[in-house]
């Protein structure tokens, strides 16, 4: 996979995607990331890349001629197509089922918004996706393309060593994940579950299927309204959601 970003801070993207996954990852060369300047675009002495809101009001907009002709410079580096994704809080929101969708591309640009906003030509005519990581503000959308990127690339064939770990964890059934332990079986006076000590490995996972299921219903309900549970395990839950 291609990921390219364009961005108006291209050196806040030093750290994140020269650590752990992401780097073995690029190392590997199963995934491949350029960051470019939006500035490098605008085509005035002062570099210029925002202005002031048509019809009044607080902040700055972002310019459309920089980001369209970065965009569009951009595209004409690799052959490779794939979306072009604007970060901005009103997108759709980002869960692991869009990270799974965005991993199947062989390509993906991502464009940073910042100030009050970006001109809305850019989300009408440029942006073929939307996309926003949560109901908070960030003042610009580098960090919400790190959380994408990290999201989507640990998902991309060969980057986390063991790719039973990428299907178990949270949210790939629909459920939170269980909770883990590793030694001391007893610290502090804290035990480890004895049916982890037990090496019956059929009853842990089903040991470890219901802590999932008790701890989606107490914390995410709505997640669990969606959850796919066999009748034994609503049996199961009704009996036991309300004991503490
Ligand atoms: N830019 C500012 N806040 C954002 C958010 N929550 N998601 C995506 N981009 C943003």
């Amino acid at each position: 996979m291609r990921i390219d970003i364009l961005t108006i801070f291209p050196s806040m993207f030093a750290g994140p995607f020269d650590e752990s996954i992401v780097k073995r990852a690029r190392e590997r060369g199963i995934v491949s990331i350029h960051i470019h300047d939006i500035r490098d675009w605008a085509t005035d002495r002062h570099r210029t890349v925002d202005d002031y809101p048509y019809g009044g009001g607080p902040g700055m907009v972002m310019k459309p001629e920089p980001i369209f002709a970065a965009t569009e410079a951009v595209l004409g580096m690799d052959e490779r197509r794939g979306p072009i994704i604007l970060m901005t809080p009103i997108g759709r929101l980002f869960t692991q089922e869009v990270a799974v969708e965005l991993s199947r591309h062989q390509r993906l640009i991502i464009i940073c918004g910042h100030y009050e906003g970006v001109d809305a030509r850019v989300h009408h005519h440029l942006a073929t996706d939307e996309i926003s990581i949560g109901d908070y503000v960030l003042s610009g959308g580098e960090l919400p393309a790190m959380v994408l990127v990290d999201a989507v690339v640990r998902l991309l064939p060969g980057a986390v060593g063991d790719p039973e770990s990428v299907h178990r964890e949270s949210f790939s059934d629909g459920l939170l994940e269980y909770p883990h332990y590793t030694r001391p079986a007893d610290f502090r006076g804290w035990r480890v579950p004895e049916i982890l000590l037990s090496g019956h490995h059929q009853e842990i996972a089903k040991w470890r299927r219901r802590q999932s299921i008790l701890l989606t219903a107490r914390r995410r309900p709505d997640l669990l309204a969606r959850a796919d549970l066999t009748p034994e395990e609503r049996k199961w839950l009704a009996e036991n959601l309300e004991q503490a």
